[in-house]
């Protein structure tokens, strides 16, 4: 009995003792282990006569259970100690203000983006999104694009290998409108997105780049109509280029997935070889609208008879070079670090309609 106290008394301030997880389990192994110390006395236990064998036996089950607790409260204790250790090491205070040093700038494509989002976030309409590979329904058909239509031959169009037992080759996306489609299918109107993202068409020169961005807009409710289409982008042409009274103008035009469709035309000024936006008699084409098409609705399992509402589709860096200043398209993509460092943006001026945009 007084052995089994004094067993009882140095194991458990042996255990009591281990500052680490790995100390504790070499002495878990010396106590409890196949060779243990504890293990021994226990198989030990045969070679006794049998009154003696059931008091023994007794004692050293308790020693053998008092041990193996002690273990695992320690072992408890030893990991609460080392997260807590582990949260003081790393600890990371996030409210200090970011280094001076960092020099990243902002691409103005993002930039843009951002403030697109702002505005007509402010307006009610949130953001979709949709892949860049698109299949030839969401990209033509379902936009009321036919078969035949120019935009689908070859020299506009990027396909992709067509896959084996598939009716038509996957495409890059050529405009942003196959994200209407993806959206009127999956959400029952009222219906406010803007789908901001990038686009891919087979041309190349000063004014073409075989990949943009472009940003499309779709509101579809039971009322919505020509008026309110004709607001949203008026408020959203005179908030992005910051002038007020900036003229706008719409003018009929033709779209397979609108009807009536218009093109919007700003103000603006073209003599002495500048231009200048908000000033003059001259007119400057900046995007494509018009009211959904029944057709289009109908593709999309939406009823044309309950429902109606307008789209809208515009390039993002020609909007972002009108506003900027900046005179080539190509430089956009060139991944030249001055040209970051002079037309990009502070990664911490995120523009909003609250703080305002960048000017
Ligand atoms: N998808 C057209 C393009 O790429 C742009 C566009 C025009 C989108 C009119 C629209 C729209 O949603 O209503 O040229």
């Amino acid at each position: 009995m007084q052995q089994l106290e004094g067993l009882r008394e140095k194991w458990l301030a042996a255990i009591g003792s281990a500052d680490r997880a790995e100390a504790l389990e070499s002495i878990r192994v010396e106590a409890l282990g196949k060779k243990g110390e504890i293990t021994a006395l226990l198989s030990s236990l045969g070679t006794l006569a049998p009154e003696e064998r059931r008091e023994a036996g007794r004692g050293l089950n308790a020693l053998k259970d008092a041990v193996s607790e002690a273990i695992k409260a320690r072992k408890q204790k030893l990991d609460e100690m080392h997260l807590g250790q582990r949260l003081q090491s790393e600890f990371v205070d996030l409210t200090l203000p970011a280094r001076p040093e960092a020099s990243g700038r902002l691409h103005p494509i993002s930039q843009t983006i951002e403030e697109i989002i702002a505005i007509f976030g402010e307006m009610g309409l949130s953001v979709a999104e949709g892949p860049d590979i698109e299949d030839d329904f969401n990209n033509f058909t379902a936009l009321n694009i036919p078969e035949d239509h120019p935009a689908r031959q070859m020299q506009d169009t990027f396909y992709l290998p067509k896959a084996e037992g598939a009716a038509s080759p996957m495409v890059l996306r050529t405009h942003t409108s196959p994200v209407q489609i993806r959206t009127m299918r999956s959400k029952q109107p009222p219906i406010r997105v803007i789908c901001p993202g990038r686009t891919y068409r087979s041309d190349s020169d000063m004014t073409h780049t075989p990949m943009f961005h472009q940003v499309e807009g779709l509101v579809i409710d039971e009322s919505t109509h020509m008026g309110h289409l004709k607001g949203c982008l008026i408020d959203f042409v005179r908030t992005f280029f910051d002038i007020e009274d900036l003229k706008v103008r719409f003018r009929p035009s033709f779209f397979p997935f609108t009807e009536p469709s218009a093109e919007v035309d700003i103000g603006c000024d073209r003599s002495h070889g500048a231009l200048k936006l908000g000033q003059g008699n001259d007119w400057l084409e900046i995007l494509g609208c018009g009211m959904v098409h029944p057709k289009v609705l109908e593709n999309c399992g939406i009823d044309s008879k309950r429902y109606q509402g307008f789209a809208f589709g515009m390039g993002i860096e020609r909007i972002a070079m009108l506003k900027y200043g900046i005179p080539d398209l190509r430089t956009f993509f060139e991944a030249d670090v001055r040209w970051l460092n002079h037309y990009g943006f502070q990664a911490m001026d995120v523009p909003s309609m609250v703080e305002g945009l960048s000017r």
